[in-house]
């Protein structure tokens, strides 16, 4: 009989900058799913990617002086290392800028525009270009994004949308009956009282204002808006659409999609209508899980509050952080990221419960038996009460793994290690061992504790996957049948005769608060390192300007002065660029729905707050520079004082932004 089949994905990730601990999180989570599935006998096939496009990667790339192709095929090589080293082994790695994925998703956008769920119009909001969203004015407090607490810039364009509001009430229908679809089902509560039963809106799923996405092909002043090119990754990866779809038919539906709290909406509400129009079956169920958070925020890289993985798994090794990210918190809940955390479980349960009760029973096996697993002899209390523990476990960590609740799954686990701990107390094997009438007995013990051992390898496989080699090593099971799911499920696999070989502890034990110092140095050297190359940057840019100031031989010619465009724009955000004392960095309203960000020299003479509304004029057609790290692209009219101070030249508040003055 053909293996039942399991497709799991995760979300694919934006190449903004370099994945940190939040994206591995649930890139781990996916990989100790999948794992455990292939384990208990699935044929399974496991997705990630990066999502490519979009205006905030086109921004990022601009500001590095490269192509946004450049800047994303970087970014995607760092992470497949990063994936490498976490052990993670996905079929698939989907890049939405590979033609496979582009020619679909354009397929697909015309699929919907002939059948009347896309339609032309325009859209006018606010958006949030690092979190890529549209919000409405009662979403949006204080002119910040309600996501990411940053600037949001009004924005109006013509657009396409998607009739969300057509399939409404089949949506609501939908969730209702399938109380399973949506995990945990708190989310499926939140997603029908504030998204779908106040009125689902239609969905903006194009835009004009950049270039960087999918070109719709019947209309090319437009991109696919990320959402309709993001979400079809999770088919096109399996050649939908293609003559090829052999992996289409084999794995859609997706058994589960994994992912972060604040994208639940789009997977459980515009993917399914999305889907349900291409009359294609949904994924059996999304699960949003929680936040890994920094202190009281969310980690994430447009806060720059972020820890990265590489460096705790140089130091610790993989299976110690993907052991902690999976324990620590209830999948489905946030949680802290502290280091602290981290070392404290590393010594309680890896150091102490776990890699103790190995070195023990392996070190009381080559003592008391030369180093070979004894023959057991009658069971008695002790023995069956940890026998009967041995043999529940499969049941349990396999409704557990089944609802994705990893940590209670490997609670379970160490409740069998625990027992085992405390039974060598009970049994008191150095006593044992004293006299000839203790040896019988003492063989039990030792038998029972070493195929323990040997089914403890077996179930943190999923979670751990280098450990359970090093168990088998030191236990001396050299036999892949005694490593199977399968093996588990009955105690007394393991054969007598079997040669024991102690090793190296498997987690060294650590010094946590010099841990914690040590930790702290490295990250300080780090962050000198980055600001060193701030600074460079800095100098050469700076240098740059010198030369070009130099060049110049000061004198404008009429046509020169003729070229110069100016218009008026409103400044609808300002803030402090950060290690600068003199700029300010504005986003301006520059009419027709198009802003700009300028950097000015006028931070010692307006504060942020007193900007935010004026109308000023700007140089709207100097080619963008680079300012501080920041791009600018323009500059503002301003007038000195003979005393030094400088003031802006502002236009009155009703002349609407993008006026031309002349
Ligand atoms: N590109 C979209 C997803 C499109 S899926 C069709 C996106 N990308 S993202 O880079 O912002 O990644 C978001 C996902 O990364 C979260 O949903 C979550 O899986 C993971 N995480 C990022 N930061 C995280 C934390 N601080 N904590 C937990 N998970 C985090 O949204």
């Amino acid at each position: 009989m053909p293996k039942p089949t399991y497709y799991l994905t995760t979300p694919i990730y934006y190449p903004s900058g370099n994945m940190h601990i939040g994206h591995t999180y649930t890139t781990v989570a996916a990989d100790t799913m999948i794992r455990f599935k292939k384990q208990t006998g699935y044929d399974t096939y496991f997705l990630t990617g990066l999502d490519e496009h979009g205006q905030k990667i086109e921004r990022k790339a601009a500001e590095a002086g490269v192509t946004p192709q450049e800047f994303v095929d970087k970014i995607a090589g760092e992470t497949v290392e990063l994936w490498k080293l976490m052990n993670i082994q996905y079929d698939d790695f989907i890049r939405t800028t590979e033609e496979r994925h582009m020619k679909i998703v354009q397929k697909i956008f015309k699929q919907f525009y002939d059948q009347g769920d896309i339609y032309k119009s325009e859209y006018e909001g606010l958006y949030c270009t690092p979190c890529e969203s549209f919000w409405t004015p009662t979403q949006v407090k204080n002119g910040l994004c309600p996501d990411c607490g940053r600037p949001v810039e009004p924005m109006k364009e013509e657009s396409y949308f998607f009739r969300m509001s057509k399939y409404q009430d089949w949506m609501i229908k939908y969730i209702e009956d399938h109380p399973d679809f949506i995990q945990p089902p708190s989310r499926a509560n939140e997603m029908l009282n504030n998204f779908l039963r106040p009125g689902l809106q239609d969905l903006c799923v194009s835009r004009t204002s950049f270039k960087w996405g999918v070109p719709v092909d019947f209309d090319p002043k437009h991109v696919v808006y990320v959402w309709i090119d993001a979400l079809s990754n999770y088919i096109t990866a399996l050649g939908y659409g293609t003559d090829h779809d052999e992996k289409f038919r084999k794995y859609w539906p997706a058994d589960v999609h994994l992912v972060g709290k604040e994208i639940v909406r789009f997977h459980t509400i515009y993917w399914p209508i999305m889907l349900h129009a291409l009359g294609l079956p949904l994924p059996k169920q999304v699960f949003g899980h929680g936040w890994l958070l920094f202190g009281e925020d969310k980690m994430s890289k447009s806060k720059g509050n972020v820890v990265y993985p590489g460096p705790i798994v140089q130091r610790y090794g993989v299976d110690a952080l993907r052991y902690y990210l999976m324990r620590e918190m209830p999948f489905g809940a946030d949680g802290n990221y502290t280091n602290e955390a981290f070392l404290t479980r590393m010594n309680a349960d890896l150091v102490n419960d776990l890699g103790n009760l190995v070195s023990r029973t392996v070190a009381m096996i080559e003592k008391y038996f030369g180093g070979v697993v004894p023959a057991p002899n009658a069971y008695e209390e002790p023995d069956r009460a940890l026998i009967a523990t041995f043999e529940a476990l499969p049941g349990i960590v396999e409704e557990q793994m089944d609802k994705l609740q990893f940590s209670v799954a490997l609670a379970e686990i160490w409740k069998l290690i625990g027992e085992c701990n405390k039974y060598i107390d009970i049994t008191q094997p150095w006593v044992l061992g004293k006299s000839d009438e203790g040896k019988p007995r003492l063989q039990t013990v030792m038998y029972v504790l070493a195929e323990c051992i040997r089914a403890l390898g077996v179930y943190i496989q999923p979670t751990m996957p280098s450990t359970p080699e090093r168990i088998y090593a030191q236990l001396g099971v050299t036999d892949d049948a005694l490593k199977t799911w399968e093996s588990v499920k009955t105690f007394g696999q393991l054969k007598p005769g079997t040669v024991v070989k102690k090793g190296e502890a498997l987690f060294p034990r650590v010094d946590i608060k010099k841990e914690l110092e040590a930790m702290a140095g490295e990250k300080d050297k780090a962050d000198k390192k980055a600001e060193k190359a701030e600074a460079k940057a800095q100098k050469k840019e700076a240098k740059a300007e010198v030369k070009a100031e130099k060049k110049d031989d000061g004198i404008a010619s009429f046509d020169d002065f003729m070229k110069i465009k100016l218009i008026a724009a409103k400044v609808v955000a300002c803030e402090r660029v950060e290690k600068s004392d003199k700029l300010l960095k504005e986003t301006l309203d520059i009419g027709n729905g198009q802003t700009k960000t300028i950097c000015s020299g006028i931070a010692k003479f307006y504060a942020p707050e007193d900007m935010v509304g004026k109308t000023v004029v700007l140089v709207n057609n100097f080619a963008p520079r680079k300012m501080a790290g920041q791009v600018s692209e323009g500059m503002l009219l301003c007038a000195e004082d003979p005393d030094g101070r400088v003031r802006l030249l502002t236009v009155d508040g009703d002349v609407a932004p993008g006026s031309e003055i002349g």
